[in-house]
């Protein structure tokens, strides 16, 4: 760590510490630290007022961006350097929003043509007729495609998605049961496509197209992925391989043909508002400067928690059933990016880095685990999640509850309640932040899936990590292949598991 960075950590960790009631009776807190963006799908509120994040600390961290270099790493990430300086890459998953450099913003829209094809010719019923898609991914190639099919396809999809990720045989077979082989596709969604449980599942799914009578079962899958070569070689014909670039990663990655489930299911129209209300937010995000810049200051607040204040997990409610994924979806964005023990140059991190990132949906989460985040000794950041106009269709009562209810956990963890019996009293001074969308739909997806990789991304540059490796997911995998190659030996428990198992 430069002595100007531990110096500006020592003085952001001297501050005082204002509870949040006292903030408020300080200042404005609605016009510094509220703000609504209109993007492309309809305003979305970013109300991060009932924080901790004050004048003091939006200075120190203002400080620290300068130090780290924030924005010259921001603008390195839109002009395609090498910023994922552990894997010689760049870092493009903005371009195939139409926002990087020309070069590459190209490839991406020439991309995107191909997969356009692809999918407008089977709604148009080349291949005959499909009902069903089963994509088959992991991950990054399964997680954001089942989020935003999940949360857009409530009223009706043109093609019924299920997405396996799985090497659990349940899973596959789940889906084998509701799809008629005749009538189904597999996507086989894989960046590298070596993953053991994406190679075996699909083998399996070809097999359950053989079974099931249909002649040619190559001929019905489609390869998404960053190795084209790799699919052709595997069996997949060259027209129905769709490639995306190396510089995407597999977590940024729903927005190539990796989301060509989304577009299957969506329709291209709907794929293209996604692309473009992530574009919206990659613009703010490229141009907004200090603690204007929405994802920045999210992730301010965050070092507040993780870094000042010691807090090992932050939570995130959706007060939107379509939303329940988000959760999931958010897990792997966050800590697979940030949980890491190194900086980007090798030296040990000065702090705690990405707490653990978990959730749910409200308010059936108000009723397992609010307690603990009321009245538990943890303090726990919480973010709430939700939109103005009604997913559903019932008597309005639903959704006015739903919006009271997500409202009322903000107040009640800020204001807290004293009572005469201590089981009874809450502490309150509990931080959450509420994004309040006027409407869920494609296009506020996309923008506030791009505002959690951008404030993901703030949040690695101020902590001197490269959010874009992920080398600790390698040696479970190795052990995994060596187990099953056999000969190898390992610790006596593991030893005695595998016995017991019978295998090996
Ligand atoms: O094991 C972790 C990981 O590499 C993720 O980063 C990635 O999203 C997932 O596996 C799937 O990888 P692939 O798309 O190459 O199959």
């Amino acid at each position: 760590m430069s002595d100007a960075v531990r110096a500006i950590w020592d003085g952001l960790k001297a501050l005082e510490r204002p509870t949040l009631t006292a903030l408020f009776a300080a200042g404005d807190r609605l016009t510094d630290y509220s703000a609504r963006l209109d993007l492309p799908g309809g305003a979305v509120r970013f109300d991060w007022s009932k924080t901790h994040l004050d004048a003091a600390h939006a200075e120190g961290f203002l400080a620290l961006a300068e130090a780290t270099g924030f924005a010259a790493r921001r603008a390195a990430m839109f002009d395609g350097e090498p910023i994922n300086v552990t894997e010689h890459r760049a870092v493009e998953h903005t371009a195939l929003r139409g926002v990087g450099r020309d070069s590459s913003v190209e490839e991406a829209h020439a991309l995107h043509l191909r997969m356009k094809s692809l999918v407008d010719a089977i709604h148009a019923g080349v291949l005959g007729e499909v009902k069903h898609l089963i994509h088959i991914g992991i991950g990054g190639s399964a997680l954001g495609p089942a989020l935003a099919i999940d949360a857009l396809t409530r009223e009706g999809a043109r093609v019924d998605v299920h997405v396996v990720s799985n090497i659990d045989g349940c899973a596959l077979e789940a889906a084998f049961a509701r799809c008629d082989p005749a009538t189904t596709l597999i996507a086989v969604a894989s960046k590298t496509f070596t993953t053991t449980e994406t190679m075996t599942n699909a083998a399996s799914a070809l097999e359950w197209l053989r079974e099931g009578g249909v002649a040619d079962p190559y001929g019905r899958v489609v390869a998404l992925t960053a190795y084209p070569d790799k699919a052709v070689e595997w069996g997949v014909d060259e027209t129905r391989v769709l490639p995306f670039s190396e510089s995407v990663g597999g977590r940024y990655s729903l927005w190539s043909s990796i989301g060509f489930p989304i577009a299957l299911a969506l329709g291209w129209d709907e794929f293209a508002e996604f692309l473009d209300g992530a574009a919206a937010m990659d613009r703010h995000f490229l141009e907004a400067e200090g603690m204007a810049n929405l994802p920045l200051r999210a992730a301010c607040a965050d070092l507040i928690y993780a870094r000042l204040r010691g807090c090992q997990s932050r939570a995130v409610f959706a007060y939107d059933e379509r939303l329940r994924l988000f959760p999931d979806y958010l897990q792997q964005l966050e800590m697979e990016s940030n949980g890491k023990r190194v900086k980007a140059d090798g030296s040990p991190v000065d702090g705690p880095t990405a707490p653990v990132t978990w959730g749910g949906v409200g308010t059936d989460a108000q009723h397992a685990v609010f307690q603990l985040l009321h009245q538990g000794t943890h303090l726990i950041p919480v973010d709430f999640i939700a939109a103005i106009a009604p997913g559903d269709d019932l008597d309005p009562a639903h959704h006015h509850s739903l919006l009271a209810n997500c409202f009322a956990q903000g107040a009640a963890l800020m204001a807290g309640k004293a009572a005469r019996d201590p089981a009874r009293a809450y502490p309150g001074d509990r931080p959450s932040a509420t994004i309040l969308c006027d409407d869920l739909n494609p296009a506020t997806l996309g923008a506030l899936i791009a505002f959690h990789e951008h404030r993901t991304f703030a949040s690695g540059v101020l902590m001197e990590i490269n959010p874009f490796d992920q080398f600790g997911v390698e040696l479970g995998k190795e052990i995994a292949k060596a187990i099953v190659a056999g000969g190898a030996t390992f610790d006596p428990s593991t030893e005695a598991l595998l016995a017991e198992a019978g295998i090996q």
